[in-house]
């Protein structure tokens, strides 16, 4: 399936929330590291009246997504994070005003990717904002391995997310953002044989938990920009980053990946295979990968390996640009 999707002029990825912020990471062409230290904190412990602040990092992932096609401009959220704080925190550092953002899109129901809308609904002041999101992530979930050391992971509130002035777009098709100048992926095909989840996903259904490894929710935003080919967007990449990347292909109908970013979930070791991951991405030439979030430092460090150039660590700050090449 090709989806109707408008070559952009220029698509912005600004990564608002991740596992990572650094703000000594050098950046590369395309990939510029903003380093908003100020306007400050007071500090009485310092010599100084005011002492510079800067982003923040958690356990989470969130991005700012800004597609052009020439004087047309829109913006969306792909997610945000864990605490209620950490995203608006870092849209105050960036001086992103929330009220920019035309619509949230989700990547799935974990917490780590949909905690921060509790803060961002108190700076939109009453403000309706269109939220995407696929059926499955209303579920009642848990993580149950072995160890028995249980993880509960709350969905959002379809009833308190309404109460606070989203309007629902449930769908688990693709769906397209602002006539087509991207799109939600919707399910993502489990074509290859080593992405096939975690054993250890339960959820709830008639009052038993019952396995769920696949996490049909899991969706990712592509776009296409012109000249360069698709890029793709995942939040926690449930889904598998390979099959991820090549449903972005199929949905875009390009022959290039032009990037990768986000969550790969190549953590914990031994559920995921790592060397066939990237060498499955390796196979695609991707013009940039930046692996961030839920990916792990072995993955990262592999990646690394066998993608120098198109290899970034993806931290709070940074902020991609993919501009079709003018003639
Ligand atoms: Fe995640």
């Amino acid at each position: 399936m090709v989806l109707p999707l408008e070559p952009l002029d220029e698509l912005q990825v600004q990564i608002l929330v991740d596992n990572v912020a650094d703000a000594l990471l050098p950046g590369r062409e395309g990939a510029v590291i903003r380093r908003p230290f100020g306007p400050g904190v007071e500090n009485p412990l310092l010599d100084a009246p005011r002492v510079a602040s800067a982003v923040v990092a958690e356990h989470g992932f969130a991005c700012l997504v800004t597609a052009r096609a020439g004087a047309r401009v829109h913006r969306f959220l792909f997610d945000a994070g864990l605490s209620p704080t950490a995203l608006v925190h870092n849209l105050e550092r960036l001086e992103i005003d929330p009220r920019d953002i035309e619509a949230v899109a989700l990547s799935h129901g974990h917490f780590d990717h949909t905690g921060g809308l509790a803060g961002l609904v108190e700076r939109l002041r009453g403000r309706e904002l269109p939220i995407l999101v696929h059926p499955d992530a209303f579920r009642q979930r848990r993580s149950n391995p072995p160890s028995g050391r249980v993880l509960p992971l709350p969905p959002p509130s379809r009833s308190a997310l309404e109460g606070a002035g989203f309007r629902l777009y449930v769908d688990r098709e693709p769906h397209l953002l602002f006539d087509g100048m991207a799109a939600l992926t919707g399910e993502v095909p489990r074509v290859t044989e080593f992405e096939q989840g975690y054993p250890y996903f339960e959820y709830l259904e008639g009052g038993e938990w019952r396995p769920e490894p696949h996490l049909m929710d899991d969706q990712a935003v592509v776009a296409r920009v012109r000249g360069l080919g698709a890029v793709v967007i995942t939040g926690c990449g449930h889904a598998g980053a390979v099959n991820i990347a090549r449903r972005a292909l199929e949905l875009t109908g390009e022959q290039q990946l032009a990037g990768i970013i986000g969550g790969l979930h190549l953590q914990p070791l031994g559920f995921f295979a790592i060397p066939e991951t990237v060498a499955g991405l390796a196979a695609l030439e991707p013009g940039l990968v930046a692996a961030g979030h839920c990916t792990g430092f072995e993955a990262l460090r592999q990646l690394a390996d066998a993608l120098p150039e198109a290899f970034v660590v993806n931290a709070v700050g940074t902020l991609y640009r993919f501009a079709a090449p003018t003639d």
